[in-house]
C-alpha cells in the first residue's frame, strides 16, 4: 500500500484547480440506466470510485467509455442484461446502491447487495426501501441482498422521509422520473449534488420541480432521451483545499470554486479568521493572523456544515487559539482521525458524537494511519502545517476521492510526495 510523505514547509502560494464532484458523478452515472439513449458526462473527476461505478454499470450491461483521460464519460444502456449489483462491488463502495432506483424503474426488478457497514457507520438502507415501497415497489431482504420488484411499474406517491438522506433522495428522484403519475418527496435532501442530478434529468426530459428545497415534485414520463451534462464542481474537494492556506498561511486561489457551494463552511472560516474572496476564476483564501481562532462546528444536512469537511476542519482547529467543540450529527463514528491527530500532538477529547479540541501552537510530524477518505486528507492537512515529517499510511482511501492530491499541493509549494509500496 502506498504512503504519502508530508513535510511542514511554511506558507502556500498559487492556484489549485477543483475537479468535478465525486458525489455528483456517482449519482449521475446510474442515470444512464433510465434511458436507451447516450448520456455524456463532462468535467468528470479521475477517481477510483468512478472506476468502481463504471465496473458496476458494465456488469449490468451498460456501455461505459472514458475519454480525455477520464474527464469525459460516455454511457449507453441499450440492452441491460442483468439487474443485480453484486456484493463484491457494493461492499467496496456504498454509492453502488444508487443503481437500485434506476434498475427498478427501467427493468421492474433490481437485486442490490446491502453495502454493509463501513468505517464511519452502519449506513443502513431503510430510508431507501421505505421510499421506494411508497412508489409501489415490493422489496425484501434475502441473503444480504435487497430483492426489489415493481412488476406493473412504479406509481407516483406522496412520501415524507424520516431523515433527509442524500442517497435515498437520489434513488427516489431517479426512480420517480419513469413512474406513472406524480411523486412528492418531502424532507428531501438539498445537497448541490442532488440539484446537479435534477439538472441532468431535466435535460433528458424529466419533469421535476423543487430541487434544492425539502420538497421535490416529479411528474413521471414514458421515457427519457439522451443528454450531455457537465458535472458540478466538487464542494468537498474545494473546502478541503481551502483549508490548506488556512492551516499553513499564504494565499491560494481555488480555480472553479463557487461561494454558493460552501456557504456555511465559509461562515465558519470567517469566524476562525480566514479570508475568502471571490475572484473571476474562483475563490482566493488566506488567513488574517498567524493563528486561527477556535470555533464550534455542528455537522448537518446541506445547507448546514458538511459532515464530509468535519475531519479536515478538526485538523485546522487542532492548531487554533482556544477550545473548539465539534459535533458530528450525521454519522455515528466519524472521529477516527482524532487519535491519529493526537499522535501529532493535538489535544482532542472525544465523547460519543462530540469532540473537544484544545488548540496547540504547532503539531509535530508522525507516522499516522488513514481510516477513511476524509480522515486521510485531514491528516495530510495536519502534516502540511506540522513540524517535521508525517507519513500517512493506507492512502488507497485518499485515491477514492482526491485526484492527483500530491501534484495539486506541490503546485502551491507543499513538500509532499507519494511513496510507492514495494
Ligand atoms: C452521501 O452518502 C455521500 N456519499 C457521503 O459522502 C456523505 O457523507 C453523506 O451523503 C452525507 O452528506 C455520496 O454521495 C456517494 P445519507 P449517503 O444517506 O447518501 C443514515 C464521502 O466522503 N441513513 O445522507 O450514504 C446514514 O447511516 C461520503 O464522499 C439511514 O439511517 O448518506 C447516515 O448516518 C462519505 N438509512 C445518515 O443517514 C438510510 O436508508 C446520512 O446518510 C440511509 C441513510
Amino acid at each position: 500500500m502506498d504512503s504519502i510523505l508530508v513535510t511542514g514547509n511554511g506558507p502556500l502560494h498559487g492556484q489549485i484547480p477543483i475537479a468535478g464532484a465525486k458525489n455528483a458523478c456517482l449519482a449521475l452515472m446510474p442515470v444512464t440506466l433510465l434511458s436507451d439513449e447516450p448520456l455524456t458526462l463532462t468535467n468528470a473527476p479521475r477517481l477510483s470510485d468512478i472506476k468502481t461505478m463504471t465496473m458496476l454499470l458494465q456488469s449490468v450491461g451498460a456501455e461505459v467509455t472514458e475519454m480525455q483521460d477520464g474527464k469525459v464519460i460516455a454511457l449507453t444502456s441499450h440492452g441491460l442484461n442483468s439487474h443485480t449489483a453484486d456484493y463484491e462491488i457494493v461492499r467496496k463502495m456504498r454509492a453502488s446502491n444508487l443503481v437500485l432506483g434506476p434498475l427498478l424503474a427501467r427493468m421492474g426488478k433490481a437485486v442490490v447487495s446491502l453495502p454493509g457497514g463501513c468505517a464511519i457507520g452502519a449506513r443502513p438502507m431503510d430510508l431507501h426501501v421505505e421510499a421506494l415501497e411508497a412508489l409501489g415497489a415490493q422489496i425484501e431482504l434475502k441473503d444480504g441482498y435487497l430483492h426489489a420488484e415493481a412488476p406493473g411499474g412504479l406509481k407516483g406517491a406522496v412520501h415524507e422521509m424520516r431523515f433527509a438522506s442524500v442517497g435515498a433522495t437520489e434513488n427516489v428522484v431517479m426512480a420517480a422520473t419513469l413512474a406513472k403519475g406524480t411523486t412528492v418527496l418531502k424532507n428531501a435532501a438539498r445537497e448541490p449534488e442532488i440539484v446537479d442530478l435534477v439538472h441532468c434529468l431535466r435535460k433528458m426530459g424529466a419533469q421535476i420541480e423543487g430541487e434544492g428545497t425539502s420538497t421535490i415534485t416529479i411528474e413521471g414520463v414514458d421515457r427519457l432521451h439522451g443528454a450531455t451534462h457537465q458535472v458540478v464542481t466538487d464542494r468537498i474537494e474545494l473546502g478541503t483545499y481551502m483549508l490548506a492556506p488556512a492551516i499553513c498561511g499564504g494565499e491560494v486561489e481555488l480555480l472553479g470554486g463557487r461561494l454558493d457551494l460552501v456557504g456555511t463552511f465559509c461562515e465558519k472560516l470567517d469566524a476562525a479568521g480566514i479570508d475568502v474572496q471571490e475572484t473571476p476564476n474562483g475563490l482566493k483564501v488566506s488567513r488574517r493572523n498567524d493563528r486561527v481562532r477556535a470555533v464550534d462546528v455542528t455537522t448537518e444536512p446541506f445547507p448546514g456544515f458538511p459532515t464530509d469537511l468535519q475531519a479536515q476542519m478538526m485538523a485546522l482547529l487542532a492548531t487554533a487559539d482556544g477550545v473548539s467543540v465539534l459535533e458530528e450529527k450525521i454519522f455515528e463514528n466519524r472521529f477516527m482521525h482524532a487519535p491519529e491527530l493526537t499522535r501529532m500532538g493535538a489535544n482532542i477529547d472525544v465523547h460519543g458524537g462530540t469532540a473537544t479540541v484544545t488548540g496547540v501552537e504547532r503539531l509535530k510530524g508522525a507516522p499516522v494511519m488513514a481510516t477513511d477518505l476524509r480522515a486521510s486528507v485531514s491528516l495530510i492537512l495536519a502534516g502540511l502545517a506540522a513540524e517535521g515529517e508525517t507519513i500517512v499510511n493506507r492512502v488507497y482511501h485518499l485515491d477514492r476521492g482526491y485526484e492527483h492530491v500530491e501534484e495539486k499541493l506541490q503546485a502551491v509549494g507543499a513538500k509532499i510526495e507519494r511513496i510507492k509500496s514495494q
